[in-house]
């Protein structure tokens, strides 16, 4: 495996390949980042995984200073997994300038739930993505489920602009318990970690309570707002701070208009997200139902 940190050498590396698949990270790896890795292995003739934090995508009390750098870990790991190059530039390879110009991904994606409570938050991952695109011009790209408003921005972003990029979605792995796996579910205290799973929990209750209305011909988006509204007020009952936890439609993560769930009705594919914090860390999860 090589560690490779300017652009120019990563090009004079990759220009062997035809189809070279991409995993981007901010590193800090754990499973779920290495089953990604797995995943882009058979997709493309050489497997790459790119470590950077992205200033551009942390807001000003965001943990961009703390956020662990682990890179020599990062890098045993991935050999590992099967990964060949791993590209590591540091902050005045990839922002030479003050980057001006960015990727704006319409508000009516970017800017509600995540981006709502971290705004400027899909600029900052959109643009930097975009430059990794552009270093690796990859054929293939793999981005994890939990960051699932993401993963729909950036495949909007490739289909919008004619990207040449198969983009894939690798599942979300959770700890036995159910918790999923996150590079921040390492600033949980002891008792915080056990706390930890009932954000997943809240989200299956949620998805539950909705399919339940629906089945019994009650739900309407009142009805919605309501349950959503129970679930939050449960979790924040145990001493979380939720920022949002919503059932949305899947394909463009507006809230669900088809609530007629009898034989001859189009169902409408739904998903349940929530991003909640528990002390100082803010965890985000999601399932579709
Ligand atoms: O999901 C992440 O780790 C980051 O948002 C990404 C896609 C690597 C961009 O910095």
């Amino acid at each position: 495996m090589k560690l490779i940190n300017t652009i120019s050498e990563l090009r004079a590396e990759l220009a062997r390949y035809e189809r070279p698949a991409l995993v981007p990270t901010m590193g800090n790896l754990h499973e779920g980042h290495l089953a990604l890795v797995r995943q882009a292995k058979p997709l493309g003739d050489v497997t790459v995984a790119s470590i950077f934090v992205n200033r551009l995508q942390f807001g000003p009390n965001e943990d961009f200073d703390t956020y662990p750098r682990t890179l020599d870990a990062d890098c045993a790991k991935l050999q590992d997994a099967g990964c060949d190059v791993v590209f590591a530039p540091l902050e005045k390879e990839l922002y030479p300038e003050p980057q001006t110009f960015k990727v704006l991904p319409p508000p009516e994606l970017a800017d509600i739930l995540e981006g709502h409570f971290r705004p400027g938050f899909f600029t900052g991952v959109c643009t930097v993505v975009m430059k990794l695109f552009q270093a690796v011009q990859p054929a293939h790209a793999v981005f994890g489920m939990k960051d699932y408003q993401q993963q729909m921005v950036l495949r909007r972003m490739v289909q919008q602009f004619n990207m040449p990029i198969a983009m894939h979605t690798g599942a979300t792995l959770r700890a036995s318990d159910g918790l999923a796996l996150s590079s921040r579910n390492g600033y949980l205290s002891e008792t915080e970690r056990a706390e930890a799973v009932q954000l997943h929990q809240a989200l299956q209750d949620l998805s539950h309570a909705t399919q339940a209305a629906l089945q019994k011909g009650e739900l309407n988006l009142e009805v919605l707002q309501g349950l959503e509204a129970k679930s939050s007020a449960q979790l924040n009952t145990r001493g979380w701070q939720t920022d949002y936890l919503t059932v949305r439609r899947r394909h463009d993560l507006q809230a669900p208009t088809q609530f007629d769930a009898s034989a001859d009705a189009t169902p409408e594919p739904l998903v349940v997200l929530g991003a909640s914090r528990l002390g100082k860390t803010r965890l985000i999860d999601n399932l579709e139902f």
